[in-house]
């Protein structure tokens, strides 16, 4: 096929990769796994466009290997894998995929924060291994979520979409941001918050922060000591946003009392993490963003991207919009 040479790092949901095919010389990594590191330099280096995913570093190495790469689309909203700064200076558009997965992940993320509150995962083991054998008036007690106080770190798309499900379910709401909120204080009755009465007032505690160089372990050991004891941490955003050996210590020592996680460091999450050996804890595989439907919108989203900064526009959704000033 002719066309621009592009590398997509994975088979994608959908039907955007036809359509990426129809109009470029393609080369799709088919296996399940991501490209092994020296297999993606190599397709970089005479790439003209890339289509990654987070489990693939575009970082200098790799930009800098590279002889006529001009456009670089990541299949999420995050875009830490990518060096983006020197992307510009190279005049490299990058694209992301903002929006359409905001309330798909929200609501995963308040489907990890009930799971938690009321012990889906724990009952259906306890059932599953035989343990069930009568109607117990004390058996696996949760927390209510109705009437309870919900801390949000980051009040961006996501954060809001958390907030007007919190609502909902007629929930306090406090939050942490740069910037005030108005509208969705006005919306949810939310209140913006420092991060200490953030984290001592959350009886979930969820989190929506990109990773960047000052939210790596914005939870951490202090952090954790602050919670309540019967409080719930949800993560949805990045792995390295929490330290996670702080966070196996304190749920062992019971502050918080669980923790229901989208995302780890590194992913996926050792087998021998202590993590894995709490009862209290869930861990999901990085899925928060993964229906069918949204999924499919995302790879439209990176094609599209992909293809602007291919034609050396400025792409429908790009993080590095100066490189067309
Ligand atoms: C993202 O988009 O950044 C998610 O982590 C995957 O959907």
């Amino acid at each position: 096929m002719a066309g621009p040479r592009v590398f997509v790092a994975r088979k994608l949901p959908g039907t955007a990769l036809e359509r990426l095919g129809a109009r470029t010389a393609m080369r799709l990594w088919e296996a399940p796994l991501p490209p092994p590191r020296d297999v993606l330099l190599a397709e970089a280096r005479d790439a003209e466009g890339l289509l990654t995913l987070l489990t693939d570093r575009v970082d200098r190495e790799l930009l800098e290997g590279s002889l006529v790469l001009r456009s670089v689309s990541n299949m999420a909203v995050g875009f830490d894998n990518i060096d983006v700064a020197t992307c510009t200076a190279r005049g490299i558009a990058v694209g992301n995929t903002p929006g359409v997965l905001t309330d798909t992940t929200a609501d995963f993320a308040f489907a990890l924060l009930m799971a938690g509150a009321r012990r889906v995962v724990e009952g259906d083991r306890f059932v599953r291994e035989g343990h069930w054998k009568t109607w117990d008036p004390g058996l696996l007690l949760g927390q209510d979520i109705h009437g309870a106080t919900i801390s949000i770190a980051g009040m961006g798309q996501i954060g809001q979409a958390v907030a007007r499900r919190a609502h909902g379910f007629g929930m306090r709401i406090l939050y942490t941001d740069e910037i005030p909120r108005p509208e969705i204080d006005q919306a949810t009755g939310a209140t913006r918050v420092d991060k200490d009465t953030l984290l001592r007032e959350a009886d979930f505690l969820t989190l929506h922060v990109p990773l960047t160089r000052e939210t790596r372990h914005f939870i951490g050991a202090r952090e954790l000591a602050m919670m309540k004891p019967a409080s719930l941490l949800i993560n949805t955003s990045r792995g390295p946003v929490v330290d996670q050996a702080a966070l196996a210590e304190a749920l062992r020592a019971g502050q918080p009392g669980g923790a229901a996680l989208d995302v780890t460091e590194p992913e996926p999450i050792a087998m021998d993490d202590p993590l894995l050996a709490l009862p209290n804890v869930i861990i999901a595989p990085h899925i928060a963003s993964g229906s069918r439907v949204t999924r499919a919108k995302m790879a439209d989203m990176a094609v599209d991207n992909l293809l602007a900064g291919l034609r050396g526009e400025r792409p429908p959704h790009c993080v590095n919009p100066e490189v067309f000033t």
